[in-house]
């Protein structure tokens, strides 16, 4: 696929497409109580099509939507994942956030970089790669990542990374390391973002030895997480010194999305839960008390 600047497609969708991605559409609409919040499954929708959020893709998103274009490339240019023009088959994310970057990240980048002699957000010539900087994806413990279609390849090398290159390149399979057993192209990883699963989301282990070393080291010490106030409250027992093991919250406290107990609106217990404002706030009435 040649690389192009991203002004194709600006001609609608022929009918048989059109009535097909409808019934999509309508599918993702169904999923929500005001349509206009299908936007993002609909712009993925639109990249599993053209492979990228197209003229025609917007215009499409705000008729079967009710927005204007200008509303639906608001949101379109505003992550990162939707691609404003036609992005390779595999998107390569080399991590290179805090931890990935010590642990080899930045010279994975640098390796791919020149090899591929592309940058970041930049397609080869073939249409094959298109090269990203990425952000932490949560798998720290597996530093440094490197990402195919968001499909995990932990612990990379600057010549492991290069190796996996040329085997997209080539057009041969790769297998991620953890969660699915293949790495499907960007316009089926579109698909799947946009709600529509390919049958692979419970491929291969989702947490390996080192995402779990804390939870198993914590139930061999038998720690766990501190109450919640209301649970410290009822609490009458005392530890005994130097015990780490506490009382797991009562089941009644356990916090409910939108709970009076969610992280928000639960009462400020530490310093750091207090804004600066209610601090000065707070310390200007214990000097009025004082005084
Ligand atoms: S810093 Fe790379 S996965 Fe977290």
């Amino acid at each position: 696929m040649p690389r192009t600047n991203g002004q194709t497609h600006r001609a609608g969708y022929d009918e048989e497409t059109r009535a097909r991605l409808s019934a999509d559409a309508a599918a993702i609409k169904a999923r929500y109580p005001q349509e206009r919040s299908a936007l993002l499954p609909m712009l993925h929708l639109v990249q599993s099509e053209d492979g990228y959020v197209s003229p025609r893709g917007i215009a499409f998103c705000a008729a079967e939507l009710g927005l204007t274009t200008a509303e639906v490339s608001a949101v379109a240019t505003f992550y990162t994942q939707y691609k404003r023009h036609p992005n390779g088959t595999y998107t390569v994310g080399v991590c290179t956030n805090t931890l990935c970057a010590i642990m080899g990240g930045d010279a994975i980048w640098e390796e791919l970089s020149d090899h591929l002699g592309i940058g970041h957000d930049e397609t080869t010539d073939d249409g094959a790669i298109t090269l990203e900087r990425v952000e932490c994806n949560a798998a720290c413990d597996y530093a440094p990542v490197v990402m195919v279609n968001w499909e995990f390849f932990d612990n990379q090398t600057p010549d492991s990374a290069v190796a996996l290159a040329d085997e997209l390149t080539a057009g041969h399979p790769v297998t991620p390391t953890r969660g699915a057993h293949s790495v499907c192209t960007f316009k089926e990883m579109s698909r799947v973002l946009a709600g529509f699963g390919d049958g692979r989301a419970d491929e291969g282990i989702g947490a390996g030895g080192p995402t779990l070393a804390g939870t198993v080291l914590a139930r061999e010490q038998g720690w766990v997480a501190p109450p919640f106030p209301a649970d410290a409250e009822a609490s009458t027992k005392t530890p005994a010194r130097g015990t780490r093991t506490t009382k797991a919250p009562a089941a009644s406290h356990a916090p409910k999305p939108g709970g009076e107990q969610s992280s928000a609106e639960r009462p400020a217990t530490t310093p750091g839960d207090v804004s600066p404002a209610r601090r000065t706030t707070k310390k200007q009435s214990d000097d009025a008390k004082e005084s």
